[in-house]
């Protein structure tokens, strides 16, 4: 246990010299007496609520409910507005500023007079964004996820956010609803605060941060409107003072262990292929190596148990009546490791003694599964000489073995103007390639992967084929859609060097993405290969250029990803 005497903070407002005065003197400024906060835990709250931000719309209430707590448990809360990324809102695209929230995280906890951290956040690269930054800095940490919105409504039908989103879409273009079914789509669609309720990046990413530990039990799948996220929120704030006092930091909570189970239970949720890169990032600032070889190494002995849209039928509010990812790990403690501390104070097995599934067919038992392997493929060729990866389980399957032709655009507006343009001749055996798209090329690695279908093949009842990109896909997305291809074309890799009507082989059960070009051939396209243009001349776009990593390697910036002094800053 802790003294105060011990405390980060007693070095701001303990020290009887001229900075500790000052230190004192402000606090009483900020409207507080020297006995609610002197000798206390000072409790960071990274919010990132925001008027523009529809999944963090509560948080800015739900901050207060983390407040109450931390005044219970004897600490001092003190609140920080950190940046937020609104998946829906911010462009070219949130992930391009994923790692200036991580840098932001962690300069805010290593510059103030901080002893513990909530983070509050769920919008997708938020949750990576948080832990990334609390993971460098290493303070005792809680993570207050979002929680899902509420389910979707259009008439009789449930709605998914995202996966309706982009259904519907084709079928107003294939003309199959008109103005009226849209306008009532649009308030259907996301009806509550909350993050996106199907299983897409922030449901998997704050379900990955609660099977990493850093979660109360349960914390990730309330729904964000439901009574007990106030009370999770109100707990969470209480258990980060006595995290404190325990000396609990993140970094005895983030082993190798943690970051194995995270993949595990990733997978085991039919999860985005985005949270491939995150947790490489993640686990990257917790000192350990995860590559792309885990995920298909652990693919290929997890099974799809969660049966949420876009691989499957349900929607995480059902998902939590059913027992939420405390039921669903209950079913695979064979698979993780029942031994690891978490910030419960109990272990994950612990924690999972109470767990139960109401519902085997949104958690299916082991024995009948979605999938029998882990919903993410990692892809080997020529074509992806560092890997790609494809989410095979929303993919038809009679595409998972494909060889066709491919017709190749040079970025998304290149595709936007030509995808429906008779003369390319696509069919339903075509390939299409995008490049353009990667960490450098989109830049920021739009979700662009999911590439339309053009709509002379949709309203011939085409729903699915060959796409492959350097880009990443929305979580919520579906389709034979290959993604990450990396190096991506900008830095020079393979995909630069397709033409249109190469011959590209899909082969997802040998794990084979292979452009069937000869070597020779291939040389004398890369000699006459020039790299596109630099983007940024100045600002932060100029600063990720320089610094970002290629996608297998989790896209963080090389200076903050590497082990290195970095010195904690003396207040006096
Ligand atoms: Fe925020 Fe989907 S838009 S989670
Ligand atoms: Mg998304």
């Amino acid at each position: 246990m802790k003294t105060p005497e011990e405390l980060r903070s007693h070095r701001w407002f303990g020290g009887d010299d001229l900075r500790g005065f000052s230190h004192r003197a402000r606090a009483r400024q900020l409207g507080y007496g020297p006995g609610e906060h002197l000798g206390k835990p000072v409790i960071g709250i990274l919010n990132t609520w925001s008027d523009v931000n529809p999944c963090h719309l509560h948080l800015r209430e739900r901050a207060e409910q983390v407040k109450r707590g931390v005044w219970q448990a004897g600490g001092f809360p003190l609140e920080f507005p950190v940046a937020t990324l609104s998946e829906t809102y911010q462009k070219p695209t949130p992930m391009l500023y994923r790692n200036l929230l991580a840098m932001e995280t962690e300069e805010i906890l290593r510059s103030y007079p901080i002893d513990g951290a909530v983070l509050m956040g769920g919008c997708d690269k938020t949750t990576p964004a948080l832990l990334m930054g609390a993971a460098s800095a290493g303070l005792p940490t809680i993570f207050v996820p979002a929680g899902p919105m509420l389910r979707g409504h259009w008439r009789d039908e449930v709605l998914g956010s995202g996966t309706d989103m982009w259904r519907y879409w084709d079928d107003r273009r294939a003309g199959l609803i008109g103005e009226q079914e849209l306008s009532e789509l649009e308030r259907g669609l996301a009806r509550s605060p909350g993050h996106c309720m199907t299983m897409g990046t922030a449901s998997t990413m704050t379900s990955a941060a609660e099977v990493l530990g850093l979660t109360l039990p349960g914390a990730a799948s309330i729904p964000a409107v439901d009574s007990a996220h106030h009370r999770m929120a109100a707990a969470s704030g209480a258990r980060i003072v006595e995290l404190v006092w325990e000396d609990l930091t993140i970094g005895r909570v983030l082993d190798e262990r943690a970051y194995a189970d995270a993949v595990t239970t990733v997978l085991a949720l039919g999860g985005s292929t985005n949270a491939v890169i995150h947790l490489i990032a993640m686990a990257g600032r917790s000192g350990i190596p995860l590559s792309l070889a885990d995920f298909d190494a652990i693919a290929r002995r997890v099974p799809v148990l969660a049966n949420i849209r876009p691989g499957g039928a349900w929607l995480m509010e059902d998902f939590y009546y059913a027992g939420g990812l405390p039921g669903l790990l209950s079913r695979l403690t064979g698979l993780l490791h029942p031994e690891r501390v978490t910030v419960s104070g109990r272990t994950l097995g612990e924690t999972l003694e109470t767990a139960r599934v109401h519902n085997d067919d949104v958690i299916r038992p082991l024995d009948d599964p979605i999938a029998p392997e882990g919903g993410i493929a990692v892809l080997r060729g020529n074509l992806a000489p560092s890997g790609a990866v494809i989410k095979h389980i929303a993919a038809e399957a009679r595409l998972l073995t494909h060889t066709g032709p491919a017709v190749v655009f040079e970025n998304h507006a290149d595709l936007r103007r030509r995808i429906n343009d008779p003369a390319l001749g696509i069919t339903a055996d075509s390939v299409l390639v995008l490049r353009g798209s990667g960490p450098l090329g989109g830049p920021g690695m739009p979700e662009y992967g999911m590439l339309p279908i053009p709509d002379r093949l949709l309203a011939e009842g085409v729903r699915d084929m060959v796409r492959i990109s350097d880009a990443r896909m929305s979580g919520t997305s579906y389709g034979a859609c290959v993604l990450h291809v990396a190096p991506e074309s900008a830095a020079g890799g393979p995909l630069a060097l397709v033409r249109d009507g190469d011959r590209i082989t899909l082969d997802v059960p040998a794990r084979a993405l292979r452009l069937d070009v000869d070597d020779a051939e291939l040389i004398r396209r890369r000699a006459a290969w020039t790299p596109p243009a630099t983007r940024y001349e100045r600002g932060y776009g100029a600063l990720y250029a320089q610094h970002v990593t290629q996608a297998d390697e989790g896209c963080d910036f090389d200076f903050l990803a590497r082990p290195g002094r970095n010195p904690e800053p003396d207040p006096r």
